[in-house]
């Protein structure tokens, strides 16, 4: 029961206590595309700062793919993590040779580009064409650990198989509410839910959340064994 409550109340959660008006919000799969790899390792408050600066030098895919590596790199300076700029850079020049240039629509063909794992390819996927799929980041398991009370160390590859079907049934039933939805999940575990002092009060998911019910927000999700 509490499962089928969680993707209304999040998207409803979202549409008025949500972040809105990011310059990522948009339905463009490159615009989207770049903002997760820049959100990836980098704050947003940063990321703001290089964004638009980006997409002067390299409007859209086409102008990415062209253009030498180099200017690439000398564009990403100061966000470093320099081999999110080379994956972008080769990524987009396989959109052009492997999909014809059109960004792909499918989770799975999404991910067999270079520098896009399962959850940013879900991501791109859910908010351009309001697919079905689930993110399931860093933030992502700290919200479902504390709120299902998921006891293992979600860096065990088992506890996270488990949390990848745990996100896929919470998925709402119509694909019109997965850009909130998906934007809710981020949102909620940067906003609300977060490591230090989570705010339970503010939060949607309060009166079913087993952290909340048995004061263990401390303790979940549980930390890497030593
Ligand atoms: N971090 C990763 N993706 C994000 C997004 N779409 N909005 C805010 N923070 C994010």
């Amino acid at each position: 029961a509490v499962e089928q409550q969680f993707a209304p109340r999040l998207v409803a959660w979202q549409k008025t206590h949500g972040r809105h008006g990011l310059p990522w919000q948009v339905r463009d799969p490159y615009r989207v595309w770049l903002s997760e790899i820049m959100l990836q390792q980098t704050q947003v408050a940063a990321v703001l700062g290089y964004y638009p600066r980006f997409l002067d030098r390299f409007p859209d895919l086409a102008t990415l793919a062209a253009a030498p590596v180099d200017d690439v790199l000398a564009c990403w300076s100061g966000l470093g993590y320099y081999t999110r700029a080379r994956n972008l850079h080769k990524a987009a020049q396989m959109v052009v040779s492997d999909f014809g240039g059109v960004f792909p629509a499918e989770r799975h063909a999404i991910e067999t580009l270079p520098g896009i794992g399962r959850s940013t390819a879900a991501a791109i996927a859910a908010f351009c064409f309001g697919r079905r799929e689930t993110i399931l980041d860093g933030n992502v398991k700290r919200v479902l650990a504390r709120c299902f009370g998921v006891d293992g160390y979600p860096g065990d590859k088992q506890v996270e198989a488990q949390m990848w079907q745990l996100a896929e049934r919470l998925l709402p039933a119509d694909n019109a509410d997965m850009v909130a939805y998906t934007q809710g999940l981020m949102d909620l575990g940067a906003t609300v839910c977060s490591r230090g002092k989570p705010a339970c009060t503010a939060c949607p998911m309060v009166d079913g959340c087993v952290a909340a019910r048995e004061g263990r927000t401390a303790e979940l999700p549980v930390k890497k064994p030593k």
